[in-house]
């Protein structure tokens, strides 16, 4: 058998949890892992919610429309659009990833740039599809200098992976307004933003007036399904999106009809409302909590947080991944995220600070 090898890594940041895990056995001591992007605070509680779920029907058992179903698509415009914008402008995916991905296999572009402190996944996936790709400095660096991405495409991921900072939105919004201009095609990757905001964030609906903005949403994050597997793609390109359609339909057939009903319901019904309002509310508390913590204490990497603030669910710390053992923490070292050559990426490391805000003190109140 030959096998066609994409030259991408199975996820690195897996073998440092397995590490971790067999540190916690070995020593039989418990570990804080914040090695992963997983809300953890609390979970969601779908005891109502699924309530109001029929599993008898054609509808739960059969396909769904290869792009999603209508009611989802209709459930996102109202939460994500303030129904500003076409149903059939938003695709149904089997979350962020593979969003993106299908999004790399249909965009014909000389290059993507991709932010110097950025999710290691975006590599891999360039590499699968050969997409060419290079790095940018920061929001700012673009703003400054729009026509270095004539022509070629820009992924923004805002609140970001790794530092979990968050810009300015009027000036992302102007950035967006230069690189429209410039021809530039951005890709919104934004699954930590939601977490943050509710159906009043009219981001999306302004982003929407753009025809070269591709907007990439997951529900992993924002309302902690990352076992769903669900997501969606906007953009108002026609082409793009019957290209996109083909993709979703020779790649999986279309999309799993439960995670779409459970989530629809979560959008529109007063028990999912309720659910997701108080898994946001929760959640974002702790997260607020455990950055004040790490402010009050610097630790916190100031250098990364010069011209945006510290929102989550990651930060970077100022203390390497050996040191933060010692305190038995799992982090991920910044070089897995990085491409700075102005830093040490060793001296770094990202955590997740999306859990509960007594396990942080206990385990974080002993480092200096
Ligand atoms: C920046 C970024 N984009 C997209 C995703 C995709 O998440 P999912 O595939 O769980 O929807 C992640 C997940 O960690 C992420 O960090």
């Amino acid at each position: 058998m030959e096998i066609i090898k994409s030259g991408a890594k199975y996820s690195a940041i897996v073998g440092i949890g397995e590490e971790l895990k067999q540190l916690s056995k070995d020593s039989g001591k418990k570990y804080l892992m914040l090695n992963r992007g997983i809300n953890r605070v609390t979970k969601i509680n779908l005891t109502e919610t699924v309530k109001n779920i029929d599993f008898d029907t054609e509808k739960m058992q059969f396909y769904a429309p290869t792009t999603g179903m209508f009611p989802l698509k209709k459930a996102i415009n109202t939460e994500f659009f303030q129904s500003t914008v076409k149903e059939d402008e938003i695709s149904i995916t089997a979350g962020g990833m593979n969003a993106l991905n299908l999004i790399f296999q249909v965009l014909n572009t000389r290059k993507v740039y991709v932010q110097s402190l950025y999710w290691g996944a975006y590599l891999n996936l360039f590499k699968i599809q050969n997409t060419p790709y290079d790095f940018y400095h920061s929001i700012q660096s673009i703003y400054e200098n729009p026509e270095e991405y004539a022509n070629a495409t820009v992924i923004i991921c805002d609140p970001n992976n790794p530092a979990g900072d968050k810009s300015d939105d009027a000036l992302l919004l102007k950035l967006v307004s230069k690189l429209e201009k410039q021809n530039t095609t951005v890709i919104w990757d934004g699954p930590y933003r939601r977490l943050f905001m509710d159906s009043s964030d009219n981001l999306y609906s302004k982003l929407a007036q753009f025809p070269n903005v591709i907007i990439c949403e997951s529900f992993s994050k924002s309302i902690g399904l990352s076992g769903q597997r669900l997501g969606f793609i906007y953009s108002t390109n026609e082409e793009f999106n019957t290209e996109l359609a083909i993709r979703l339909l020779y790649s999986g057939n279309g999309i799993n009809t439960f995670a779409q009903l459970l989530v629809e319901q979560l959008l529109v019904s007063e028990e999912g409302k309720k659910a997701v309002s108080d898994f946001k509310r929760i959640t974002t508390q702790v997260i607020k909590k455990n950055i004040a913590f790490l402010i009050e204490n610097k630790l916190l990497a100031d250098e990364f947080y010069q011209n945006s603030v510290p929102k989550g669910i990651f930060v970077i710390l100022k203390k390497p991944y050996q040191e933060l053992l010692k305190y038995r923490i799992g982090s991920v070292p910044l070089n897995y995220f990085s491409q700075r050559k102005n830093i040490d990426p060793m001296a770094y490391s990202r955590i997740c600070v999306s859990v509960p805000h007594a396990d942080f003190i206990r385990f974080f109140k002993s480092v200096k």
